[in-house]
């Protein structure tokens, strides 16, 4: 446990990670870690890799669930200024893992900058974004990456282009890597354009899903053919629940926990919901979210 000594300043210790997540649920992290700057996560990555120690990093929470005991490891939280910076060039801008998704969507809409109008309303970090290739029927975030700078394991940094990077649907080949910053490139329009655009991206998104309930939004990847979301429905599952768990009767792709539900009661239902829809289409569901 050298790494612990090393960083005692900045570490905090048996930390709820519930409220840092959208399913508001989930036990704790044993240790939570805010590195101050590259240099400084550089240093950490490098012990917890000699010592073993066990690390996630975890961005706006929006797409993982957090087991009822907690993760036993070291939780990397990206969020001090440095890894917060916007650097606009022109069309291209660099912008930090740290940065919010949905705020810097809106602002570049409202600035008349096109290419971000189809994330409106999506909860995610840029590294997040950049891990999972965030995104929907409008648009994903990759259309709008020309290159990745990362972290290996082993602190070395590394610029990554957008091909290297692989993306696919909810993908990319980033693994056991840290995204420090991506590199976009967003064309200056007309800004009515760009705000109408977001507007109707926004609008969408909150007529079809329960935003103002604790979700991890789409539970299940699409499979090839009919949506998650349509195969869970014809199966008769919204409103569904077990526990304090529930399908959600607004779109049944997303599983919305009530005051006090457990993960493991979303887990019960996340099982239930592919044996249903298994034996009832043949299809088997992934799930898109991350579950510690
Ligand atoms: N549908 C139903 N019942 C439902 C929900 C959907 O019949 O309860 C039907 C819809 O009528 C539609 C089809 O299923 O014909 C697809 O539904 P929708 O248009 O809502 O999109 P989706 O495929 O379920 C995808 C992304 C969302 C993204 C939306 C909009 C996945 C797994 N989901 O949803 O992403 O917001 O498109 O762009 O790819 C997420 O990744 O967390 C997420 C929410």
């Amino acid at each position: 446990m050298n790494w612990l000594r090393e960083f005692s300043d900045r570490v905090q210790t048996q930390v709820s990670l519930a409220p840092l997540t959208w399913f508001r649920l989930g036990g704790p992290a044993r240790f939570l870690f805010r590195p101050r700057d590259t240099d400084d996560l550089a240093s950490f990555l490098r012990y917890a890799t000699d010592e073993g120690v066990a690390t996630r990093i975890l961005g706006a929470g929006a797409n993982v669930l957090v087991q009822d005991d907690g993760f036993d490891g070291v939780v990397v939280r990206l969020d001090t200024p440095a890894f917060k910076r916007c650097d606009h060039n022109g069309e291209s801008i660099t912008v930090g893992a740290g940065v919010d998704l949905m705020q810097l969507s809106k602002r570049l809409s409202q600035q008349g900058y096109t290419g971000l109008e189809c994330m409106a309303g999506i909860p995610a970090t840029v590294g997040g974004a950049v891990r999972m290739n965030a995104g929907g029927r409008f648009g994903e975030f990759a259309d709008v990456v020309s290159d990745v700078t990362l972290m290996e394991p082993g602190g070395t940094v590394e610029t990554w282009s957008r091909e290297r990077i692989d993306f696919g649907y909810r993908r990319s080949a980033i693994g056991g890597r840290t995204v420090l910053s991506a590199r976009l490139t967003v064309t200056p329009v007309d800004p009515l354009v760009t705000r109408a655009r977001f507007d109707e991206c926004f609008a969408a998104k909150r007529r079809a899903q329960p935003l103002a309930e604790h979700s991890a939004g789409c539970i299940f990847k699409n499979p090839k053919g009919t949506p998650a979301g349509a195969l869970i429905d014809q199966a008769g599952l919204k409103g569904h629940s077990c526990g304090r768990a529930r399908v959600s009767e607004q779109h049944a792709n997303f599983i919305v926990a009530d005051r006090g539900a457990r993960a493991s009661e979303v887990v019960s239902l996340i099982r239930e919901i592919q044996e249903r829809v298994r034996e009832r289409f043949g299809t088997l569901l992934e799930t898109e979210i991350d579950v510690w």
